[in-house]
């Protein structure tokens, strides 16, 4: 079948967060089982672009109300990711260093999908499926099935696939003008609480809603920064379908970004030899235990627990522990993770920015993750952590709910309730003891390793997703 994924995000080319690592892996897989898998994105200004090699393949014209602007559609040659990439240019838009962030991103995506839907018509024979990810592309599945002028994409089966649903892209009724002309009266379809909002048009329109994970599908009824009514009341076309991960890419036997390769049996050896490398980069002692927090500092993530929370942590294990946090995001998290190194100068470091190699050396170094998440709604670290033989510390919650069971219950991390800094300190407390039992270790990273989360293994849960739609389409017509 012909795949087609649109996406604000998709690694190597633009990633903010794991988005970013579904959107550069799904294609592929579902590629390899033989479908034709595309995806398509906006054309930021990151380094893939000079260091790929692209073909124009369609130039067009679209409109927001009165703005008219020209896009260009570049498809990268040669095929990197392992499907066709096609890029979507609009000079002064898009064309921009950062993914997210700007006071203008309304329009930005709403001009990307505009162009998307607009070349979409131009296909000589369009795509068995468009699949959507998260709201910078929820206004598509109405457009195909109201928007005047895309008349041709009426028929095209849509999957929205919610990442995360605390971001919803609202906006003002005075902007419907962006929007293409459509028959006053389906304005219903657009809206939630009075304003438009592209992530709650989305599941209204797509033809099938997925969640990145069983269990957050299960707590968007009751906690969904708004939708809670329409999640509840469209929960017959949503099911949780559990990410993958790329396991081609993060494998510590192969990863190119590691300085000391490693798999399941050398797993205790090999994993001393990361935590030396990365210890002694941030001037701290490798014997001890390692510690680590990789992601965004916002409230989602609990980020703003961190700080007191391994103040005390640091405090009670006088110089027994050491922590390393790599992240960005919430200025006032960012200043007291900062302000935590003067006070620990031995045992603590922080490194604030994106780092790609950095995330890989402390899945590889470190001996805990620390995931005590508000909200995830799958989660990768986790995944990520278990094949590098990391021990995870989550919070049960979404996809680490659905992924991580306390060694208490025979299972694979530590787990808590509460995103509290009690919780945080007795679940690092519980993971000093582990370590303090090297035996116990070696059999849980053996164990953790084993555990497969890779596409392959999910893949095919989108594919019977995909045909039923199909199959629906064929009978009503
Ligand atoms: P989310 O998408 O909510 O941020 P996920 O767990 O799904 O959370 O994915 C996060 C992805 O982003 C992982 O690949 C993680 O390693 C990566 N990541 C997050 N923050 C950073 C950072 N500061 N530097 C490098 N990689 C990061
Ligand atoms: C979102 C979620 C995260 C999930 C990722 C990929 O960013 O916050 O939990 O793993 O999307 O689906």
């Amino acid at each position: 079948m012909k795949i087609l994924h649109v996406t604000a995000e998709c690694y190597p080319v633009a990633k903010v967060g794991g988005l970013g690592d579904v959107a550069g892996a799904l294609p592929k897989y579902q590629k390899k089982l033989g479908h034709t898998a595309m995806l398509v994105m906006p054309m930021y200004k990151t380094p893939f672009l000079n260091t790929h090699q692209w073909a124009v393949v369609h130039k067009g014209q679209a409109s927001l109300g009165d703005y008219h602007f020209n896009f260009t559609i570049i498809r990268e040659e040669g095929q990197s990711l392992g499907f066709d990439l096609y890029l979507v240019d609009i000079n002064g838009l898009l064309d921009r260093p950062k993914v997210y962030g700007y006071p203008d991103d309304p329009q930005r995506f709403i001009a990307f999908q505009t162009a998307v839907a607009t070349w979409l018509q131009s296909w000589k024979s369009l795509p068995d499926i468009v699949h959507l990810h998260d709201y910078h592309t929820g206004l598509l599945p109405f457009y195909f099935k109201h928007g005047y002028g895309f008349r041709r994409l009426e028929n095209v089966p849509t999957v929205l696939t919610v990442h995360n649903a605390e971001y919803q892209g609202w906006l003002d009724w005075r902007n419907s003008s962006w929007l293409p002309a459509f028959d006053e009266w389906k304005s219903g379809l657009l809206e939630w609480n009075k304003t438009i909002n592209p992530l709650a048009s989305a599941i209204k329109n797509a033809w099938a809603v997925t969640t990145v994970s069983p269990s957050y599908l299960q707590e968007l009824r009751f906690h969904s920064n708004g939708l809670e009514a329409l999640f509840e009341y469209e929960k017959g076309k949503c099911s949780g379908i559990l990410n993958g991960i790329d396991s081609e890419l993060w494998n510590p036997q192969t990863d190119g970004l590691l300085e000391h390769h490693y798999h399941a049996k050398t797993v205790t050896a090999g994993k001393r030899a990361n935590k030396k490398a990365v210890s002694e980069n941030f001037g701290l002692n490798p014997d001890k235990p390692l510690f680590t927090f990789i992601g965004r500092l916002v409230g989602e993530k609990a980020a703003d627990l961190l700080p007191d929370s391994l103040a005390a942590f640091l405090r009670e294990q006088n110089g027994a522990a050491n922590v390393i946090v790599l992240g960005s995001g919430e200025p006032e998290i960012e200043a007291g993770l900062q302000g935590l190194k003067g006070y620990f100068p031995a045992n603590y470091d922080f490194y604030k920015g994106y780092s790609e190699q950095l995330s890989h050396a402390l899945y590889a170094g470190a001996d805990f993750l620390l995931m005590p998440s508000r909200v995830e709604p799958c989660g990768l670290n986790q995944m990520y952590a278990l094949r590098y033989g990391t021990v995870p510390l989550v919070r049960r919650t979404g996809g680490l709910r659905d992924t991580i069971t306390d060694i208490g219950d025979n299972g694979n991390g530590l787990c808590f309730d509460q995103a509290s800094i009690g919780d945080i300190l007795m679940t690092m407390n519980r993971a000093m003891d582990l370590y303090a039992q090297p035996k116990k270790m070696e059999a849980l990273r053996f164990k953790m390793m084993q555990i497969d989360h890779s596409w392959e293994k999910t893949v095919s849960q989108y594919i019977d997703l995909y045909q039923s739609l199909i199959d629906q389409n064929k009978q009503s017509r």
